[in-house]
């Protein structure tokens, strides 16, 4: 078993990562001075696999269970859902104490952190990540929040959890195309923040694939360190913060023109930070060698590096990037790489240079 500590003075919390640590989720809570009633927040694919030890750990260790299982994918993250919690925790009689236990991938994650940020003013909140990139990404840090039609999370808060139990026995019924997808985050924690990290996932590549979980436990470990460090760093995203959206400027662009559900978001981003990858070569100094291997990583894991784009789609690319929320004035901000491990952000690049690396 592994601890990360997230340092952020009195909201200060755990994430523990291990093997069949579902079983002592109840023991772990029970620590945390939490009220007596709790309601699980899960999914539909989510539940039925670890739904009930889940709640047969809290129960043991006596608190009071309700689970509400909502329907699985993105479009779940909405107010009505969040309403639909709200009424169920009323019914239950939650109180201040009252506590939430997100069970599921980032979609419940920020769902569930939302309700719990917002009901009564504030609830107590426990995330269980079952997906790579939950484990790995949207359960640290605090942002919860939900899609508006308008554009995706565009309501939410900065809340932080009590605790973040990671257990890597919930990743072996992940589908292996969400499996790889959150492998991407994973490779990007790698060139933004630690070579040797990249240079383990090349050795242990096929070990990671197999899940096998000694493996697999430490690189989740070094992927919520370096998460915890940047965001203990800059937890409201005024700066340093901005590093974690590498290869996301073009990633987002292409979830966002080729219809959500087409590309999973690991997918994206894969594409998203070869092509960053490329302009890094021309603008941050980043060697033809590196981007070859960032290249090369990707496409073993099974991650698609390239897209066809007709001049139409281009264009659509574009306005969908300048729509981003990270945009500022207009002008299209890029996280590049100078060497792997090591990235500037806020980096002005030329549309016909992006252009030029989409291709
Ligand atoms: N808060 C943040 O900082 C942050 C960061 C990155 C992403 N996100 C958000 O996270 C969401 C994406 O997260 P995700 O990729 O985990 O998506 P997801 O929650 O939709 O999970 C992916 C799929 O796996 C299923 N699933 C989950 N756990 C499973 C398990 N153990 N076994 C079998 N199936 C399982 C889900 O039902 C779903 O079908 C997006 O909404 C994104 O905006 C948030
Ligand atoms: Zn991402």
């Amino acid at each position: 078993m592994r601890i990360v500590k997230v340092p952020l003075a009195d909201r200060t919390y755990s994430i523990v990562i291990g093997p069949d640590l579902l079983s002592s989720l109840g023991k772990k809570c029970a620590e945390l001075n939490l009220g007596k009633r709790c309601a699980i927040i899960s999914d539909a694919n989510a539940a039925p696999h670890h739904g009930k030890a889940a709640a047969q750990s809290l129960v043991a260790n006596g608190f009071e269970v309700s689970t509400i299982v909502l329907p699985a994918g993105e479009t779940t993250k909405n107010l009505s859902v969040v309403q639909r919690c709200y009424n169920e925790l009323a019914k239950q009689r939650f109180e201040r104490k009252s506590f939430v236990v997100a069970l599921g991938g980032g979609v419940i994650g920020d769902l569930a952190g939302f309700v719990a940020a917002t009901y009564l003013r504030g609830i107590p909140f426990v995330q269980v990540p079952t997906t790579l990139l939950a484990q790995v990404d949207s359960s640290v840090g605090g942002k919860v929040g939900v899609n508006l039609k308008a554009g995706k999370n565009l309501v939410g808060a900065f809340y932080q959890p009590k605790l973040v139990l990671c257990d890597l026995a919930t990743l072996d019924t992940l589908p292996p195309r969400e499996f790889k997808a959150g492998l991407a985050e994973v490779i990007k924690y790698g060139i933004i923040y630690d070579a040797f990290l990249f240079k383990r996932l090349e050795r242990d590549l096929d070990k990671v694939l197999a899940r096998d979980p000694k493996v697999l436990g430490s690189v989740i470990a070094r992927c919520c360190e370096i998460k915890a460090d940047v965001v203990g760093q800059d937890e409201t995203e005024s700066g340093l913060r901005a590093i974690l959206n590498f290869g996301h400027t073009i990633g987002h662009a292409i979830e966002n023109i080729s219809g959500y559900g087409k590309y999973l978001h690991g997918e994206a981003i894969s594409i998203g930070q070869v092509a960053a990858a490329k302009l890094s070569r021309q603008l941050t100094g980043l060697s033809e060698r590196e981007v070859s291997r960032i290249e090369a990583l990707f496409a073993r894991t099974g991650l698609p590096t390239k897209i066809r784009l007709t001049p139409a789609q281009h264009k659509k690319l574009f306005d969908a990037m300048k729509l981003d929320k990270k945009v500022s004035a207009g002008e299209i901000k890029f996280v590049l790489a100078e060497k792997i491990g090591t990235v500037k952000w806020g980096q002005k690049v030329p549309e016909d240079l992006i252009h030029q690396a989409l291709d």
